[in-house]
């Protein structure tokens, strides 16, 4: 078997159009664009790229993006102040502090200082709490983005459905692993949620009708752990260096998943390559996530 390749940048644009659509009906409305304000604190070189992006995308559906940079000395109480500030500022709609913090600054501090209703990365313990309550309300933007790619898996296989199926999540962030198993267990699957600690990870992989890898750790999960004709979802990241081909030439670096993706595809029916799987939804329900927020706190008003 080799799996229907789920193509994430092409979801992304269909994503990002509909909200085009959307913040243009918001802007005649209220007279102003929705507004996200990006927070990035130090100089980590990730996190500038993919702050930049955010601000990026955000403009180019017309949000009115702005991206903050903060030195990487800050202090918790400075950022918190800027946090209170633009909690208060009512032409912003959405905030977001870009993770990881330098060792300063306490995470959960600054998490729980934005207002829930402008949380739009739903890392607050509120947006948590109502997700796992069965109240979803703003969504963490990665598994939202993991879950259409899921539904776009499920549509092509029509045969396929998540009612009852054995969903195994790999990861237990708060980022994604939590939220993701929240998602499918809404969706009637029957959740896993399995880490590192896991006994015979690839024996409880290998049960899954959905299997969704997020821990970080470069093609972790082998081909054989695919149960055939499983969906495998693979949220990873992970930078690697490719030895050099021949003497003389320097070593590169490539982009792939916590799935071997060259053996994973001969197993699953359907697969999110790396890069241009989960990746693109992440930022393109961002955006959804902003003209959200910008229309439920404007409703609200009446
Ligand atoms: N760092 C890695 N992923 C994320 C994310 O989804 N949101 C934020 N704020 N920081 C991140």
């Amino acid at each position: 078997m080799t799996a229907a390749i789920l193509d994430g940048k092409k979801l992304a644009e269909t994503v990002r159009e509909e909200v085009r659509g959307g913040v243009a009906t918001f802007t005649k409305k209220y007279g102003r664009a929705p507004g996200l304000e990006v927070i990035l604190v130090g100089e980590d070189p990730a996190s500038q790229i993919y702050t930049r992006n955010k601000e990026k995308a955000a403009k180019d559906v017309g949000i009115r993006g702005k991206l903050h940079v903060l030195p990487t000395g800050t202090s918790e109480s400075t950022l918190l102040a800027e946090l209170y500030r633009l909690n208060a500022d009512d032409a912003v709609d959405g905030i977001l502090v870009q993770l990881p913090l330098p060792s300063q600054i306490r995470q959960s501090r600054v998490l729980d200082a934005i207002r829930p209703d402008k949380d739009v990365d739903g890392f607050h313990p509120t947006n948590a709490g109502l997700l796992t309550s069965g109240r979803p309300s703003l969504v963490p933007c990665t598994p939202r983005g993991a879950m259409k790619l899921l539904n776009l898996a499920i549509a092509t296989l029509a045969h396929t459905t998540l009612e009852g199926a054995h969903a195994v999540v790999v990861g237990r962030s708060n980022i994604v692993g939590k939220p993701m198993a929240q998602l499918l267990l809404a969706a009637n699957a029957t959740v896993t949620l399995a880490h590192s600690r896991t006994k015979d990870l690839a024996g409880t992989c290998r049960q899954a009708d959905v299997l969704v890898a997020a821990v970080g750790k470069a093609e972790l999960v082998r081909g054989n752990w695919v149960k055939p004709g499983a969906i495998v979802i693979d949220v990873g990241m992970n930078r690697i260096h490719v030895a050099a081909a021949s003497p003389g030439e320097t070593s590169k670096t490539k982009l792939v998943g916590d799935v071997a993706f060259d053996e994973a595809k001969e197993h699953a029916a359907a697969i999110t390559p790396v890069p241009g799987g989960v990746g693109p939804m992440t930022i393109a329900c961002l955006l959804e996530n902003t003209l959200i927020a910008a229309q439920a706190r404007l409703a609200a008003r009446g």
